[in-house]
């Protein structure tokens, strides 16, 4: 594995800063100094930064700005899956946690830890979800009301649980949930006659995407982060 990918991996140092830390000597790997990012550490080598001893971390935690057009899913026939925006040796370890359609885009966690995986999505947990949409036609206040109040899903036979709804403009919204159904946002906006046209989630719990990660960034969780679930 590169150099520089590790130290982003174990530390909070985004690559670019990892290759800065490795060009300035701030690295050693078993004792040497190793000025380039490209370098590939084995396992069993001793990683220092600063002098500071590197363990590879036991649990990972990710949070990736998912585009659309990929799937959430270990593999698909047909189309591409977000875990082919990771190194392989990541994404074979990593879980989703809850899951995206194909064209929604936006925030998505992975982790390889089963219990904070259940923490976020587990319903008793009520841990909200916020979605910025666009809808295909103007919504009226009354629908943001009965959106908060909760709305009756195709084949479902309870109402949906309270949410907020918040208005952008006349035709886009945001809307924070606690449940994860099946497609559940694109049904709410439906059971009030409307429809979803751009569905992008931005954030979980206290946790928001990055404004600066792109569509198909990812990056490690900060140890304050992991503690919000
Ligand atoms: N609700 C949906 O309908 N789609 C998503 O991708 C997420 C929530």
């Amino acid at each position: 594995m590169r150099l520089d990918f590790y130290l982003s991996h174990v530390t909070e140092l985004a690559r670019k800063a990892a290759k800065i830390a490795a060009s300035k000597g701030r690295v050693t790997v078993n004792g040497d100094v190793i000025k380039k990012a490209n370098y590939t550490v084995k396992e069993g080598d001793v990683i220092c930064l600063d002098d500071m001893p590197l363990a590879w971390p036991s649990e990972g935690y990710y949070l990736m700005h998912k585009p659309a057009g990929y799937v959430c899913a270990n593999q698909d026939s047909d189309h591409p899956v977000v875990l082919d925006l990771l190194p392989s040796h990541l994404g074979q370890s990593l879980n989703i946690v809850g899951r995206l359609d194909k064209d929604t885009t936006g925030l998505l966690l992975l982790t390889t830890d089963g219990q904070w995986l259940h923490r976020i999505t587990s319903p008793r947990n009520a841990c909200g979800k916020r979605y910025r949409m666009t809808l295909v036609s103007p919504i009226s206040d009354d629908n943001l009301k009965q959106l908060e109040e909760g709305v009756l899903l195709n084949g479902e036979s309870s109402l949906t649980l309270p949410a907020v709804a918040e208005r952008i403009c006349e035709n886009e919204i945001y809307l924070t949930i606690q449940e994860g159904k099946y497609h559940q946002v694109k049904r709410m906006l439906a059971a009030v006659g409307n429809k979803v046209e751009l569905l992008h989630r931005d954030q979980i719990g206290l946790l928001t995407l990055d404004a600066d990660l792109q569509a198909g960034e990812f990056r490690q969780l900060t140890e304050t982060e992991v503690a919000y679930f």
